[in-house]
């Protein structure tokens, strides 16, 4: 089993450059089974997840090559046969392949994604989606066969803003025919992102980035380019990693608009940053105030972000209060950080209280899930002593190279394997 190990106190400074987005890289390779041709992708981040749609990319028979961060795909050949259930659960973004090969072939036969257990995760709008836009959709035990004579454009309203549905619903749509309009889609940058790939290859997708998509199906998708977007949620997780034990840390390559909810947050405490077109630097705060945080879709404040934040909400003086709107289980942090010396108090599943200021202290703590795995690092790089994060491949899902990263601007960690 693989351990980190962190020496808590030391001072980071130094430059962090900052990945590809997971949530837009795992959209985006997926997407590219649509085209009838090859396709690139660049700035791909190395990490597990990525590894593991490889492998279902592989499977199906499709050519990859990937070095430097450049992934190439030529799916001109790959055959459409169920993906085995031990790949397909390795992770939530499996399911976009379960609309793109919907949309290529109008039939697929898969089984239910897996991803971090941060609550039910239901796929009830993605599969409305696909009855809406012509398809038969059988439930056998955890697998789907799903199948559609023709795929006809339509309205779609979404329950909820859902990120997961709304590329599902996009990866179908650009291969039916005529126009569907998708009604209360998530505005995310990385659904951006992957409308603007499709639209590469030659769909006709507006309105990405707004509540209303619109889509005219297309019967071919060609050669395409593009290029993840910097992943958000590694740019904040260091960014809080400097307003906690920053000495002029910097971080490059971000996209400050799609970071600027955490940036108002920082502010509202009194964290001091200098914030340019790609780059934010910052170092440690004194005397930071307490706050309220109320997780909602973009542009609110991301729930991703919620559990790395909870470590610098404990250098805040009074009680900060912070509420999960999106999923019904991820304060999975909380009894790791209480352990460590925080005093946290679970109101419900929904709402934290955290009195702070508090000082940590290193133990022995699990990464529950990848967010609460980089909660778990920034609580080991502010405690006293020695912390040890088990679980770690959590973190490793999702985060490029986090050891070196961190070591390079000074922090004490490493990865232990036994
Ligand atoms: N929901 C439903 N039915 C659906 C779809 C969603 O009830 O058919 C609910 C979910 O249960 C959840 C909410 O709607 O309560 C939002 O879910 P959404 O579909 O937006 O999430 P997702 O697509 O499964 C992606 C990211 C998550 C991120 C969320 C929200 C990927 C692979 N995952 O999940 O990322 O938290 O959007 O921004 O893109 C992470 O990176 O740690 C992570 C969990």
């Amino acid at each position: 089993m693989k351990k980190i190990v962190i020496e808590g106190g030391y001072e980071l400074s130094g430059t962090i450059e900052i990945s590809g987005a997971k949530n837009s890289a795992v959209a985006l390779v997926p997407a590219a089974l649509l085209s009838d041709d090859i396709v690139t992708i660049d700035n791909i981040p190395n990490i597990s997840d990525i590894d593991a749609l490889n492998e279902i990319l592989e499977y199906l028979g499709a050519k990859v090559s990937l070095h430097d961060k450049i992934m190439v795909i030529d799916s001109k050949n790959i055959t459409n046969k169920e993906i085995p259930e031990s790949i397909s659960s390795k992770l939530r973004a499996s399911y976009y392949f379960m609309s793109a090969l919907l949309g290529k072939y109008k039939h697929v036969e898969m089984y239910f994604p897996g991803g971090c257990s941060i609550g039910a995760r239901p796929i009830d709008q993605t599969l409305k989606a696909f009855k809406a836009l012509g398809a038969t959709v059988i439930e056998d035990d955890k697998k789907f066969i799903i199948t559609a004579e023709t795929l006809q454009g339509t309205m779609i309203y979404l329950d909820m803003p859902s990120v997961g549905a709304t590329i599902n619903t996009m990866l179908v749509a650009v291969k039916a025919i005529g126009e569907t309009i998708i009604r209360n889609a998530a505005k995310e940058p990385e659904i951006v992102n992957v409308a603007t790939f499709l639209n590469n290859m030659g769909a006709k997708i507006s309105g990405a980035g707004t509540s209303e998509i619109r889509i005219i199906g297309v019967s071919k998708l060609n050669k395409g380019f593009t290029e993840v977007i910097p992943d958000r949620i590694e740019a904040g997780t260091y960014i809080i990693a400097g307003a906690l034990m920053g000495n002029n840390l910097k971080i490059e390559n971000i996209i400050p608009e799609h970071i600027e909810t955490l940036l108002f947050k920082l502010n509202e405490i009194g964290c001091k940053y200098l914030l340019t077109d790609n780059s934010i630097t910052i170092s440690k705060s004194d005397k930071l105030r307490s706050t309220r945080i109320k997780t909602l879709g973009y542009p609110g404040f991301p729930t991703d972000l919620q559990q790395p934040l909870t470590v610098l909400l404990l250098r805040c003086n009074g009680i900060s209060t912070l509420e999960e709107t999106i999923y019904e289980n991820r304060f999975k942090n909380v009894e790791y950080l209480n352990k460590m010396g925080a005093n946290i108090n679970i109101v419900n599943n929904q709402k934290i209280k955290i009195n702070g200021p508090s000082n940590l202290i290193g133990t022995t703590v699990v990464a529950t899930d990848l967010r609460a795995g980089a909660c778990m690092v920034l609580a080991g790089l502010v405690a006293s002593g020695k912390t040890i994060i088990t679980d770690v491949d959590h973190i490793l899902r999702g985060y490029e190279n986090i050891i070196l990263k961190l070591t390079n601007v000074g922090a004490k960690i490493y990865l232990e394997e036994e």
